[in-house]
């Protein structure tokens, strides 16, 4: 499947992506996940980075279409992708097509992944990711705690709350959503593209989104 996850922060983009990787073998490509990881690695792009991440602002366009312009090519996005966090902007979108029409790949669906304000501050301030940058398996004290306490089931690793996980990050992340990314709605409406799906449990976005299919 070649899918794009839309949807506010903690609206559950990271959860339902690794769910869907388990359907067909799509890979997961989250942009966040990239850039943290180069963070955690000290790269001149994490360097680039840190600071608007940590702020809660977005990453300029071209660093993020430099990022993407090289993995859509990579061979394991032949079997398909499901595009977590990307794109993000217009500019993003536009750019993205234009990709897309050169590498002769054509999308299935954007689904626009709806949860209430209430529910998605209680899901980042309830948040944990593992601390391993390869791994980056995501947990949450209420709905899916680890199963030992602090430690990631996956690998061992000390799990976290990521540093855009403050009070003020959050809120600077979530009005940003609005401003900036939630105009791609309309963008992949006209498109005929855009799937609007409750995202209160992801199990069902998961079936909802391989019937559609
Ligand atoms: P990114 O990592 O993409 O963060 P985000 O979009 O803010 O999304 P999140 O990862 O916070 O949430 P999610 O929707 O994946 O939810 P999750 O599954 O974890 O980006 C981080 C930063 O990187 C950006 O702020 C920006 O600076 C930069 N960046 C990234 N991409 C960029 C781009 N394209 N352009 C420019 N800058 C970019 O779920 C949240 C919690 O809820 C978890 O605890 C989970 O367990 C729980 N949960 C999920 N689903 C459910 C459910 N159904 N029921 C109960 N709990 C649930």
């Amino acid at each position: 499947m070649k899918l794009i996850l839309l949807g506010a922060p903690g609206a559950g983009k990271g959860t339902v992506a690794k769910l869907l990787t388990e359907v067909d073998g799509s890979v997961q490509i989250s942009t966040g996940d990239i850039l943290r990881g180069a963070v955690a690695a000290g790269t001149e792009l994490g360097k680039k980075a840190q600071g608007f991440m940590d702020a809660g602002d977005l990453v300029p366009d071209d660093l993020i279409m430099g990022i993407m312009g090289d993995r859509l090519q990579e061979d394991d996005c032949a079997k398909g992708f499901l595009l977590d966090g990307f794109p993000r902007t217009i500019p993003q979108a536009e750019a993205l097509k234009v990709l897309l029409t050169d590498l002769g790949i054509e999308l299935d669906m954007a689904v626009n992944l709806d949860v209430a304000r209430d529910v998605i501050l209680d899901r980042l301030s309830t948040r944990r990711t593992c601390s391993n940058s390869d791994c980056q398996a995501i947990y949450n004290v209420k709905s899916n705690p680890t199963k030992e306490e602090g430690i990631c089931d996956k690998c061992g690793s000390p799990v976290v709350q990521r540093a855009d996980e403050t009070e003020e990050a959050i809120t600077h992340r979530l009005e940003t959503y609005n401003e900036k990314t939630a105009p791609l709605i309309g963008f992949y409406e006209k498109e005929g593209l855009i799937v609007n799906v409750n995202a209160t449990s992801s199990d069902a976005v998961v079936a909802a989104i391989t019937e559609k299919l």
